[in-house]
């Protein structure tokens, strides 16, 4: 397989397990090419690519830049702040114009679930999904599993525990379907109250004890919780910050009691002292830097592999 079985990158739903095989196999060259110490190569010279961020970001935003300047892409960066969408321009209409000025491919985070669809339909032109809302991340779930394989080998059969903020992740979505199609056994593991009612038809375990679950666990995924996304800026999903560290938190007392070291991820942001302590966010357990490193290759493997769809 030379090709991606998808013209867009929506989400890690519809993709097939050669799919990840073949951004994880492009990846890996371009990680060597990133550490050489000329890191550029002109595999995306004619390409000119547009990054719309309709919402935050610093890690995506970032690292979509660094690959496409890596590939030596034009770039052009757009950001709801100062922008006509302020005017009440719609998605459509600001793709569009955009489309205009002769772009080849669009990278975009947007706040709605499923925004990159509904463009995917109006629009001719190649969609990288950079976060929908609390729907999907695929490309954090492709960095995350790479990152995985790099620390653990092939997932077949290993054990990754997600914890946290489930209800509001698009992280969560993305690494459930991905880890899934690699063969991996995963587990939910939270607040009653933060996960989803029906998860266990994707084919995943729930939990609500973190210490057992981290006996069970080869890899624990920590997530953010969410603040912004719960109501009205208060947190009606659990009693209070403290209760919630001290029930699924991960600090060293826990990791210290477990008969084996496991591995640590956290896609970021991290509310430290939160859902993770920074002492075991800076260990050696943890792999979240590395996740951030693997990030500017998968996406550029992805970016890659896409732009042969335009
Ligand atoms: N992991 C992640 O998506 O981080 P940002 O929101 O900073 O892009």
């Amino acid at each position: 397989m030379t090709q991606l079985s998808s013209r867009h990158l929506t989400g890690i739903r519809g993709l097939k397990r050669e799919d990840l095989e073949l951004i994880f196999k492009t990846a890996t060259e371009f990680k060597e090419v990133i550490n050489r110490p000329i890191k550029k190569v002109p595999s995306l010279r004619d390409i000119t690519i547009a990054n719309l961020f309709f919402e935050n970001s610093t890690r995506t935003r970032l690292s979509f830049e660094l690959a496409e300047k890596r590939l030596s892409a034009d770039i052009i960066n757009f950001s709801t702040n100062g922008s006509s969408v302020k005017k009440g321009e719609t998605l459509v209409d600001t793709v569009n114009n955009i489309l205009a000025m002769k772009v080849d491919l669009v990278v975009m985070r947007h706040p709605h679930p499923g925004a990159h669809q509904f463009l995917a339909n109006k629009v001719d032109t190649v969609i990288v999904n950079a976060g929908d809302g609390t729907h999907e991340h695929p490309t954090q779930a492709l960095l995350d599993a790479f990152s995985m394989r790099e620390r653990l080998g092939d997932l077949e059969g290993k054990k990754v525990a997600i914890i946290g903020d489930i209800r509001h992740s698009r992280v969560a979505l993305s690494n459930i379907l991905s880890l899934k199609l690699l063969g991996a056994e995963v587990r939910v593991c939270g607040p009653k109250t933060l996960i989803p009612k029906h998860i266990n038809d994707l084919g995943v375990s729930v939990s609500h004890d973190l210490d057992e679950t981290l006996m069970w666990c080869d890899v624990a995924n920590m997530l953010r919780i969410q603040l912004e996304r719960q109501d009205q800026g208060i947190v009606p999903y659990f009693p209070s910050l403290r209760e919630y560290a001290r029930q699924f938190g991960l600090n060293m007392e826990r990791l210290n009691k477990l008969d084996r070291s496991i591995t640590i991820m956290h896609p970021g942001p991290i509310n430290r002292g939160v859902e993770i302590t920074s002492e075991v966010a800076d260990s050696e357990h943890s792999i979240i830097l590395e996740q951030v490193e693997n990030g500017v290759a998968i996406r550029m493997a992805v970016l890659y592999l896409l732009s042969a769809n335009r």
